[in-house]
């Protein structure tokens, strides 16, 4: 089969299909009759993490996910974008079919970057991008800097390669992963800066353990960061706020670069028990102002809305 030309066989509709490139690319939903011109169809990978914490999570391969895979279809305008953009923004990392590990022969490499980006420009990549507001806007902003968006959520990629493609943006990617096997797979001293906006709260105490800042990420982040390279992290959640301080504050390899004192609650509270926190001692901590390249996304306002206070957090690697 010639090169760049896509590989359908008997495709259901909305599934992904892969070329013997070994490029990913989801069928549209009436390419259910199209002539087979290969056969190696990848199944569809969807997670729904806006609703993430209504749902019971399931274990995959003995991991503890931050992300509840579903089912669930792109609306026609996100499969026409997913048609259009996926050959230009989404990396063919994944290791097999339904996968969101990285495949074991990829790692994030200098030699990498610069042929995925054909420069040196340093490298920003966001873990968790739901609809791209953030990534987006910055790579707009920054064309010198090369974006990477990661995220597990099937409307998420394909809204986020609508908005690149139609500023043509030449700066960004996109990877359909598990953000944590990304940083496992990364090179010493490869990232400039991590960024991981409003988090999936996991609220119910049994679920803290799937909040995605714990300490194998924290340690896989600093081994990618350069040095002086920074971690933003930012929730409206009080108790993630706190999940945050606890993993990160004791840290020999990062430094809070936080320049506001905030009281917080010093013990966990559940799903619905927010209000019990407020009769729990309270200690203070440092958290950053505002970072100013943070656009307000949808979740922001959902938690600005029912009047909770954003957290932002700068921890620089030393
Ligand atoms: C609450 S949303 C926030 C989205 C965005 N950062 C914002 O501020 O609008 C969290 C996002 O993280 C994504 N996510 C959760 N776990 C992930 C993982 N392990 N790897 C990549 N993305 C993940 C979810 O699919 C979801 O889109």
């Amino acid at each position: 089969m010639a090169s760049g030309v896509w590989a359908i066989l008997k495709c259901r509709a909305g599934s992904f299909c892969v070329s013997d490139t070994g490029r990913y690319k989801r069928t549209m939903q009436d390419h259910e009759e199209q002539p087979a011109l290969s056969t190696q169809r990848v199944q569809s990978l969807r997670s729904d993490s806006q609703h993430a914490d209504e749902a019971q999570p399931i274990r995959h391969e003995h991991k503890v996910l931050s992300f509840v895979r579903r089912s669930g279809r792109l609306d026609a305008r996100l499969q026409r974008a997913w048609d259009t953009y996926a050959d230009t923004y989404l990396l063919p990392l994944n290791a097999a079919e339904g996968s969101l590990d990285v495949r074991q022969d990829w790692r994030l490499t200098p030699e990498w970057i610069h042929d995925t980006w054909a420069n040196d420009h340093p490298l920003v990549i966001e873990i968790g991008t739901g609809q791209g507001e953030n990534i987006i806007a910055a790579a707009a902003q920054h064309p010198d800097i090369n974006y990477l968006a990661l995220e597990v959520y099937d409307p998420g990629v394909a809204h986020t390669m609508l908005r690149a493609g139609k500023q043509q943006l030449r700066n960004l990617r996109i990877a359909q992963i598990n953000a944590p096997e990304l940083f496992a797979n990364a090179d010493a001293a490869t990232v400039s800066e991590v960024w991981t906006f409003f988090p999936d709260p996991w609220p119910k105490m049994k679920h803290h353990k799937r909040r995605i800042v714990q300490p194998a990420l924290a340690e896989a982040v600093h081994r990618a960061l350069v040095a002086g390279g920074v971690w933003r992290i930012a929730t409206d959640i009080e108790d993630y706020a706190l999940h945050v301080h606890e993993v990160m504050d004791g840290r020999d390899d990062f430094e809070n670069l936080g320049e506001i004192t905030v009281s917080l609650p010093t013990g966990h509270v559940g799903k619905g028990n927010a209000d019990l926190a407020l009769d729990m001692p309270h200690a203070d901590f440092v958290e950053s102002s505002r970072f100013e390249g943070r656009v307000l996304t949808n979740f922001e306002k959902k938690g600005l809305d029912a009047g909770r206070v954003i957290h932002d957090f700068t921890y620089r690697s030393r």
